[in-house]
Parts: C-alpha cells; sequence; structure tokens
C-alpha cells in the first residue's frame, strides 16, 4: 500500500501543529480510537452472541430499554477512556449522572456509545457519538454538572464511529472534517476521506414520517413541498430514512440532504439529545459546509441546562435547513 495515512499517523501528525501540546489530547482521540475498534468487531459478530443481541431488560433513565450492546459499548468506551487518564469526567446516554473520572484530566466527553440501538438486533447501521471539551473548573478538584453543560460552540472536537458495511470514524477538531476506513485485516483506520464537505445542493430528505400528523405544520409543508414536482429545484427529493441518527446522517453529509427530527405532539422537545446527539454532529455537518438548528436558532448556541436535554433537530444542507426555517416560521 502507497500513501495511505492511518488515524493513528493523522492524530500525531495533527499534534504537530500545536507546539508545546502534552498529547494528552492525542491520547484521548486514541482511546475512542481503540473503543471503537473493539465495539466494531462485536458488532460484526452480534448475530451469532447470544450475550450481545437482544434487550438487558433494564432501562435507561429515558425510559428506552436498554440493549446489551449499549451497555457493552459504554463499559468499553468508559474503559478506554479511564485508562489514558486525561478524562476528567464523562456523560453518557446510558448513565443518569455523569461519570467523575480522573480529577487531574483536563477533558471531558459526552457520549451515545450505541446509536441507533433498534436496529441491532435487525443487522443495520448503527454508531457511537462523542464531543470533547475542556473542563471549566480547575484542574485537581472533582468533576462538576457545569463542566458538562457547557454550549456546543465550546467543543474541541467531535465525531462519530458508523458501523456499516465498513467501520469509519468521522471527526472534527474545527479544521474541517476528515472520515476513516477501518480495516479489520490491518487493525487501522485509514484515511479515506480527507476534508470532507457536504455537497451545496442536496436532494434527500430524511424524517419518520409515521409522525406526520403530530408534526409541527412547518414541518408538514416542508414534506410536502420536498414531494412536489419541480425540475429546476430537482424537487421531488429522495425520501431514506434508516432511524440510527448516524447513518442517517452520515449518508446525508456525503449525498447531500436534510435529516428532521421535529417536535411532536407526544415528544414536545423532539428525541434526540443536545449533548451527545445534536451538539457534535451540528459540529461536523457546519465544518463540512452545512447547518444544524432547532428550527430557530443554531444548536450550537443552545444553553444547555440538562445532560439529557432533548431538542428538536434539523441538519444538513445549508440551503434545505434554512427553508425548513422559513416554513416553521410563517406557520408559528
Ligand atoms: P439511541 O439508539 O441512541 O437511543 O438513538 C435512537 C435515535 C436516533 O438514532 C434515531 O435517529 C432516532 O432515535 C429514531 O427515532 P424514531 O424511531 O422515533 O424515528
Ligand atoms: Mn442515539
Ligand atoms: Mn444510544
Amino acid at each position: 500500500m502507497e500513501n495511505v495515512t492511518t488515524l493513528g499517523e493523522f492524530i500525531i501528525e495533527k499534534q504537530q501543529d500545536f507546539p508545546g501540546s502534552t498529547g494528552e489530547f492525542s491520547r484521548l482521540l486514541s482511546a475512542i480510537r481503540l473503543a471503537s475498534k473493539i465495539v466494531s468487531q462485536q458488532v460484526n459478530k452480534a448475530g451469532l452472541l447470544s450475550h450481545i443481541l437482544g434487550a438487558v431488560g433494564s432501562q435507561n433513565i429515558q425510559g428506552e430499554d436498554q440493549q446489551k450492546l449499549d451497555v457493552y459499548a459504554n463499559n468499553q468506551f468508559i474503559k478506554a477512556l479511564r485508562a489514558r487518564k486525561v478524562v476528567a469526567g464523562i456523560a453518557s446516554e446510558e448513565n443518569d449522572d455523569f461519570i467523575p473520572i480522573n480529577p487531574d484530566g483536563q477533558y471531558i466527553v459526552s457520549m451515545d456509545p450505541l446509536d441507533g440501538s433498534s436496529n441491532i438486533d435487525v443487522n443495520v447501521s448503527i454508531g457511537t457519538i462523542f464531543s470533547i471539551y475542556k473542563r471549566v473548573t480547575p484542574k485537581g478538584s472533582p468533576v462538576s454538572m457545569e463542566d458538562f453543560l457547557q454550549k456546543g460552540t465550546e467543543q474541541l472536537a467531535a465525531g462519530y464511529v458508523i458501523y456499516g458495511s465498513s467501520t469509519m470514524l468521522v471527526y472534527t477538531t474545527g479544521k474541517g472534517v476528515n472520515g476513516f476506513t477501518y480495516d479489520p485485516g490491518l487493525g487501522v483506520f485509514i484515511l479515506s476521506h480527507p476534508n470532507l464537505k457536504t455537497p451545496e445542493k442536496g436532494k434527500i430528505y430524511s424524517i419518520n414520517e409515521g409522525n406526520y400528523q403530530k408534526s409541527p405544520a412547518g414541518v408538514q409543508k416542508y414534506i410536502q413541498y420536498a414531494q412536489q414536482i419541480d425540475k429546476e429545484s430537482n424537487r421531488p427529493y429522495t425520501a431514506r430514512y434508516i432511524g440510527s441518527l448516524v447513518a442517517d446522517f452520515h449518508r446525508n453529509l456525503i449525498k447531500g440532504g436534510v435529516y428532521m427530527y421535529p417536535s411532536t405532539t407526544s415528544a414536545p422537545n423532539g428525541k434526540l439529545r443536545l449533548l451527545y446527539e445534536c451538539n457534535p454532529i451540528a459540529f461536523i455537518i457546519e465544518q463540512a459546509g452545512g447547518k444544524a438548528s432547532d428550527g430557530e436558532n443554531r444548536i450550537m448556541e443552545i444553553e444547555p441546562n440538562d445532560l439529557h436535554q432533548r431538542v428538536p433537530f434539523f441538519v444538513g444542507n445549508s440551503d434545505m435547513v434554512e427553508k425548513l426555517e422559513g416554513f416553521l416560521r410563517e406557520e408559528a
């Protein structure tokens, strides 16, 4: 193989952009890389492992059934992050409260260890989402809630892993977005999608359309707009919805489209969580030239007030998100 860059090499190369850096941030990314490989391996054989497939029989704080792989992935990521000693604390979808790790660490991680868990048992793509901040409380003290409730604009890095037909790790540190594809034979992630940008024109709309009647009028109007025939604007758009945010977002990032999870009459704040689903995805789409909004406000400027806070989420191609925001304003 010629001219390949592995994720490990890439991380070291980028560290050199920060003279005097302690390497702690690189160690943190390496922990995520390691846990992703372990989870990827389990996901690939999930169908064979009865201890991995199916529900645990418990629910998380949000009343969702925890799948075994949710718990497995959560443990693997926590274990890997704990071992590197650079992380002060972790917030996870699967834990009611944040987990204090090392008082001397300076980084905070928020994560959705397994996204799209309803798809595990049916062999459909799932993912991991992560977001990294610097703590605001002084090093040496235990972490506190304010370290976690930072606005998305404060993110140092964010990314996701998609366990799909290949496993990929896509991340940003605020200098563009890079995607790495896992080679299971070599056990390394290889830079396959350098400097990812989302297409300027999008053609895909992604929403759980079963919730149509329960969605705001502006969203209904956008769906009708997406289905209208108009050659000039490339409509009708194509409908695609997997039900795994990571997979739906990844497809739209590459092909161009908009993903929507609005407020509904039964879920007035939508379903997706600000800290470990919306903010990291928002950071990535902005770095790739797109937009993320709650219908009115930029996602990354929302002041968080709870670890598991939910927000309506509209993300993707800028023109499409703006069009949708226009309909939501008109119908408000
Ligand atoms: P999680 O598995 O982490 O709880 O997230 C599931 C989320 C997200 O991945 C997906 O986009 C959304 O739930 C799908 O929700 P619906 O089934 O309501 O469409
Ligand atoms: Mn999720
Ligand atoms: Mn999850």
